[in-house]
């Protein structure tokens, strides 16, 4: 099992691409079984969550090819993939492939739409959380769909005559939307019989490139990106290429690295347009982002001051104070903080100079990190969905493992801080989410090394 041994105290400079983002790239990948024409994604990240939809997506009766775009040493355009329909009749998302995958659940709108019925294996909680899908099944149930559990699988049928009807559906759950619900029903409402108006919609940068995905099919919706989308449904979509969104998660994390280093890194195919909360906390703490090349000079590298397509992939340049702030940090739904970021802002604010206190509100266990960060001399109270964390002088290294993609991450950014030798154990879950992320920080001359670790 892969480990990566980190030898902290390197300060981090360089510069580094960030890839196309996996919660972009999963959805579109689904959105691929909604017509029998070739849809094409470019900058598709290589990572293990990709390799398990590309199965799964095989599985399904879609051909799925692969190109490579650019290198595999952390720089570079991700994969391109080629998806076509084949065989329509293969409904079943087998349990085997959707318990590696949580996000294996937007299969259901698209088969749904396109095939009048599919069978999704019920996904299970997971590390972080119970994770329903309450408010997928309820999206659907109000197109019209019949929706029954069969033995631990999702059972849907589109009304006789196998086209979904266009309705009003409210997607608000008890900690806000769901982003995977909102694509489902978005795919589906795109090839239903008259318009679906969906209240409560995510409104996440990977929801809006689902929707341009989706239009450029031949889709007709409104107000992506906002709470409030209106889909006109058409009977048959065809087929699009598609660049994928860069990952503002990633962007986030090699932010954080470089803070957590004093470190200066410039970073390239940068989201600005996406990370409004990130870089008003971060500004706060002390960490400049500023974009370089076009937009460069506008203070703080507000979105605002960029548009088009260059707030979407721009440039900037990270710096941080020498002295980090205490802050207060709560996530939230997008445009919130994201809570893909919680476990990387608390690494961070283990090393800030005084008390900060972060509210975890979209997965209220979402804790993994805390006992390891703990183990490596932070000072943090968890209270129910709220930790204080009491900034200390510096990390110290350990063995640690958190069974979690973005637990491991903030892991990794102690690690790198730290005095000494740190293990982070199970780099598997970080392969799910980060394209060779021991590479990156290497090109940045971090100490970093995958390991193979018995057991
Ligand atoms: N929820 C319900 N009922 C539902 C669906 C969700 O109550 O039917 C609750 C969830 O339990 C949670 C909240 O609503 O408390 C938000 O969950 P959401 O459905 O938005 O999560 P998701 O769509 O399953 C995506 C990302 C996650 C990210 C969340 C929140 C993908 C593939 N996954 O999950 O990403 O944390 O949105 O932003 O897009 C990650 O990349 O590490 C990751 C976990």
């Amino acid at each position: 099992m892969d480990a990566f041994v980190i030898q902290g105290g390197r300060r981090l400079r360089g510069r580094v691409r960030i890839h196309g983002a996996k919660n972009a790239a999963l959805p579109l990948m689904a959105a691929g079984l909604l017509t029998e024409e070739p849809v094409v994604l470019r900058d598709v990240p290589r990572l293990a969550d990709i390799r398990n939809m590309q199965k799964l997506l095989s599985t399904l009766g879609l051909r799925v090819e692969e190109e490579e775009q650019g290198s595999t040493d952390g720089g570079g355009e991700g994969l391109v993939l080629r998806l076509k329909e084949e065989d329509p009749q293969r409904s079943e998302a087998p349990y085997e492939i959707v318990r590696t995958m949580r996000a294996s659940i937007c299969v259901l709108g698209p088969m749904l739409a396109k095939r009048g019925y599919a069978r999704v294996s019920m996904p299970g909680g997971c590390n972080i959380g119970d994770r329903p899908v309450d408010l997928h099944l309820r999206g659907l149930r109000a197109l019209g769909a019949k929706i029954s559990l069969d033995a631990g699988y999702i059972v849907a049928q589109a009304p006789a005559g196998g086209r979904l009807r266009g309705a009003r559906v409210f997607l608000g759950g008890p900690f806000g939307s769901t982003v995977l619900g909102t694509d489902n029903v978005m795919c589906a409402a795109a090839l239903a019989e008259g318009t679906t108006i969906i209240e409560s919609a995510a409104c996440e940068p990977e929801v809006v490139d689902l929707a341009r995905l989706l239009t450029a099919m031949g889709a007709k919706i409104e107000g992506a990106g906002s709470p409030r989308v209106v889909i006109h449904g058409v009977p048959k979509l065809h087929g699009a290429e598609h660049r994928i969104v860069p990952d503002r998660i990633e962007a986030g994390t090699y932010i954080m690295a470089a803070a957590m280093t004093n470190g200066e890194v410039v970073l390239e195919n940068f989201p600005l347009e996406a990370m409004g909360a990130v870089l008003d906390r971060l500004a706060e703490v002390g960490v400049l982002v500023e974009p370089v090349g076009p937009g460069a000079g506008r203070a703080g590298g507000m979105a605002a001051t960029l548009d088009g397509d260059e707030a979407w992939r721009t440039t900037v340049r990270v710096s941080s104070e020498r002295r980090l702030h205490p802050v207060q940090v709560t996530t939230q739904p997008h445009p919130g903080f994201p809570t893909d970021l919680q476990a990387q802002i608390m690494a961070l604010l283990c090393l800030a100079d005084g008390n900060s206190i972060l509210t975890e509100k979209i997965f209220p266990d979402r804790f993994l990190h805390v006992a390891e960060l703990a183990r490596m001399g932070a000072s943090l109270i968890r209270n129910g969905p709220t930790v204080l964390v009491t900034g200390v002088k510096e990390l110290t290294a350990a063995p640690v493992m958190a069974s979690d993609l973005r637990a491991s991450a903030g892991l990794v950014l102690a690690g790198l801080a730290a005095r000494g030798t740190t293990i982070v154990n199970r780099v598997y879950h970080l392969d799910r989410g980060y394209e060779r992320m021991e590479l990156t920080l290497q090109k940045l001359g971090a100490q970093i090394e995958r390991v193979d670790q018995p057991g």
